[in-house]
């Protein structure tokens, strides 16, 4: 069984290599680079499906330089402290699959990763074969209820809701959050009046936070190519007016700090 659901009849989902199919032959391929479409087309009405190919191949450039390993590694701490082996731990907004890799090799057991980018899941599916990946929304998960043992959702959107049908009872989500000093100084190098990050609302009736962490480091961005690309990793890459980014895009180095909250919940009993 690959613990996937048909998103038309929540029946389980196998793969015969080419596709998935359930037992009421919904059928849905598996693309030539190994992930499946699970998105169902009124999930698909937004005008963007999540990152396009420019921000997941800058993000790819960026993370693959380590700037970001320090966060990475404490992720896979986390993973190896908390997760048992036969676990089932999801990567809901997985982008290009920087994090779903290093995961992989801190646990024995089942990973998937989901993103509702098809750009990000032909990267991550490439370069992870050890993975299931599937386009879907975080807002829709195509996994069963109670399936999965651990939730992971780095800088993604949280659905709560689906995370908390998705996880088994004593299942647990790890997410990683900007926190307010986040790239502080890039935004100081774009904005005459940047703003410091608010602090994202917790959800305090499904999820219970057991364990908070703060990384906050300084990294030097000394080169003209990884700066643009971590202008074009963010949002502020489709908000900064062209006079600003060149402002930013002049600089040969840049130092900033970063600043992450890395976040234990355990899913709530409720009554
Ligand atoms: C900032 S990126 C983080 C990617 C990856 N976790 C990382 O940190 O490298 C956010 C990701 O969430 C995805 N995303 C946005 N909306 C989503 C949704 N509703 N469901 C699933 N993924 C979504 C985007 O396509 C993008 O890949
Ligand atoms: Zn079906």
């Amino acid at each position: 069984m690959s613990c996937f659901m048909c998103p038309v009849c929540k029946g389980d989902l196998h793969s015969d290599g080419k596709a998935y199919t359930c037992e009421n032959n919904h059928s849905f391929d598996i693309s030539k680079d190994g992930y499946v479409n699970l998105l169902m087309s009124q999930q698909s009405s937004f005008k963007r499906h999540g990152d396009d190919k420019l921000m997941v191949r800058s993000r790819r450039d960026f993370l693959n330089k380590g700037y970001y390993k320090a966060l990475c590694d404490a992720l896979c701490d986390c993973v190896k402290a908390n997760v048992k082996s036969n676990s089932v731990v999801i990567d809901v907004g997985c982008g290009e699959g920087y994090y779903t890799n290093a995961v992989r090799n801190s646990f024995e057991g089942q990973l998937f990763g989901i993103d509702i980018s098809k750009d990000a899941l032909r990267f991550a599916s490439k370069a992870i074969k050890n993975a299931g990946f599937s386009v879907a929304s975080a807002f829709s998960l195509p996994f069963k209820n109670e399936s999965a043992d651990c939730i992971i959702n780095i800088f993604a959107p949280s659905a709560y809701e689906d995370f908390y049908r998705v996880l088994k009872s004593d299942g647990f989500l790890i997410k990683a959050v900007p926190l307010e000093n986040h790239l502080w100084d890039l935004k100081c190098a774009l904005y005459d009046e940047p703003y410091k990050n608010k602090p994202e609302k917790r959800n305090d009736e499904l999820f219970e936070l057991v364990s908070f962490n703060e990384l906050e480091y300084k990294i030097n961005v000394a080169d003209k190519d990884d700066i643009l690309n971590l202008f074009r990793m963010t949002p502020y890459y489709y908000k900064t007016g062209k006079a600003e980014a060149e402002r930013l895009l002049k600089l040969d180095s840049l130092e900033t700090t970063v600043h992450f909250g890395l976040e234990i919940y355990k899913k709530r009993s409720l009554l």
